[in-house]
């Protein structure tokens, strides 16, 4: 008889080393010791209370516990593949130090239940931590929004230059983005914080179970209400992985235009040096590697997402091993997610913005066509008419070699009668963007509103947390 195995009394044959490797999981899910340990002490103070479990077996589970979570914290336990997963390498670990009543952790209770407890404390914790470094990138994209609400870049559709607008804008842009995301996280995080505990290995069990006390002893604000699903349900971690598949799109795209922005043929901007790497041949290189990295990454997150959706299509009720399977994509997602939240707000930190690029790039594309054509709405024309008429004044400009706000007076004028001395006004980037002075508008101050709004959300979030 095989006598490393919880199971082995109904088996006539240990399994073979290459099966004891596809299945364990002891190698990848040991990182859930501290969560497994912190449910099995609520399980056993919780049975201790049913009065299933004795005073002595509960303090000796918690003193043997403690010294296990030292050997972890020191790196002296040995995690054994032989004891498949984490679940039975720390009860067998706690067996071995107090005996019997390490045997009695695991009554009413299967690794069924345990596991998806186990999963759920963890992501409740990496959404705490996530939760708090959208908010700090969030800071850093507004004290550079508040920095720069003045300074002019080109606005882009179809990556064409349509019209001036803040750099503060674009960063706030952003923020609103993450803002979502906050949001998006917050209201995952309340699926997340619900108890399997108690559904056992699929039916409930026949002990007197007090659910509502293992939850409140572990911070659950909800109890899984169907034993079924209480095991077999992963749509947590689906959701999870969706609102941080999204925050990596959002930080893809703003990695995008960083990439850009920090081209030469752009110049908007420049990483700070630590952000970036060298050639290996091309001693003039500086590349922006974080941001490309950031860009990828977003690739792989989005896969975790697909993974998991895929994991869960074909499963019957209940538990399946195949759910063992949830483990790596949703521990490399919260780590990618974690890293790159972190790396980024140090990088927005260190962003020099070139304001004079900026301008220069907007006298270069026609960005205030519009501010004319509204202008000359203004005084009368009908905007289709005006459309046209600034249209010639753009062809006309543009083989000059020069912007609208360089032609002459008379020129101007030779396009309609309707321009006055007033129109260089609105030709300048500057007119253009605080003529956008309204609620979600480019203008300077729209975007100190914004700022305003924005710090008081933070402090406020703060303070209530
Ligand atoms: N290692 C397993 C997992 O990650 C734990 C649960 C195993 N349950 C079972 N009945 N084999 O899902």
């Amino acid at each position: 008889m095989n006598d490393n195995k919880t199971w082995s009394g109904r088996f006539n044959e240990p399994v073979s080393e290459l099966v004891k490797k596809y299945t364990g999981s002891v190698g990848f899910d040991k990182r859930l010791a501290k969560w497994d340990i912190q449910g099995s002490l609520a399980h056993a103070q919780m049975l201790h209370e049913a009065g299933v479990l004795g005073a002595e077996d509960l303090a000796a589970i918690r003193k043997g516990m403690a010294d296990i979570i030292a050997e972890i914290e020191s790196g002296q336990m040995t995690w054994s593949l032989d004891l498949e997963d984490v679940h039975m390498n720390i009860e067998r670990r706690l067996t071995d130090k107090i005996g019997d009543a390490g045997k009695r952790l695991h009554t009413g209770r299967s690794r069924n239940d345990q596991v998806a407890t186990d999963i759920r404390l963890w992501l409740r914790d990496q959404i705490t931590d996530i939760q708090g470094l959208i908010r700090d990138l969030q800071s850093a994209l507004i004290d550079l929004a508040e920095q720069n609400a003045e300074v002019v870049m080109p606005g882009f559709t179809h990556l064409q230059v349509a019209q001036p607008v803040s750099f503060g804008h674009h960063m706030l842009a952003y923020v609103e983005m993450l803002g979502r995301d906050f949001e998006r996280m917050a209201d995952c995080r309340k699926r997340v914080n619900r108890m399997p505990l108690g559904a056992a290995a699929l039916a409930g069990t026949t002990y007197p179970v007090r659910r509502e006390t293992t939850a409140e002893l572990l911070g659950f604000e909800q109890i899984c209400q169907n034993s079924l699903d209480a095991v077999s349900d992963r749509d947590f971690a689906i959701e999870f992985t969706a609102a941080a598949s999204l925050i990596m799109v959002h930080l893809s795209r703003l990695s995008e235009e960083l990439i850009l922005w920090m081209s030469p043929r752009f110049g908007f901007i420049d990483i700070a040096d630590r952000f970036c790497t060298g050639s290996s041949i091309m001693p003039q290189k500086k590349n922006p590697d974080v941001p490309e990295l950031v860009r990828g990454k977003s690739g792989r997150v989005i896969g975790h997402l697909t993974g998991l959706i895929m994991l869960m299509k074909s499963q019957p009720l209940a538990y399946n091993k195949d759910n063992q399977e949830d483990k790596e994509p949703l521990f490399d997602t919260a780590d990618t997610l974690i890293d790159t939240l972190r790396i980024y707000a140090d990088m927005m930190r260190g962003v020099t913005v070139k304001p004079e690029n900026m301008r220069a790039a907007v006298m270069q594309g026609f960005a205030t066509a519009t501010d004319l054509a509204d202008y000359l709405v203004k005084k009368g024309m009908p905007f289709r008419d005006s459309h046209e008429v600034v249209a010639l004044a753009v062809r006309h400009a543009d083989t000059q070699g020069v912007d609208l706000s360089e032609l002459p007076l008379s020129v101007l004028q030779g396009f309609s009668d309707l321009v006055g001395e007033d129109v260089y006004e609105v030709l300048t980037p500057e007119g253009s963007l605080n003529a956008r002075n309204h609620l979600g508008g480019t203008a300077p101050e729209q975007v100190r509103l914004q700022v305003k709004r924005w710090r008081g959300l933070l402090a406020d979030a703060q303070n209530a947390g």
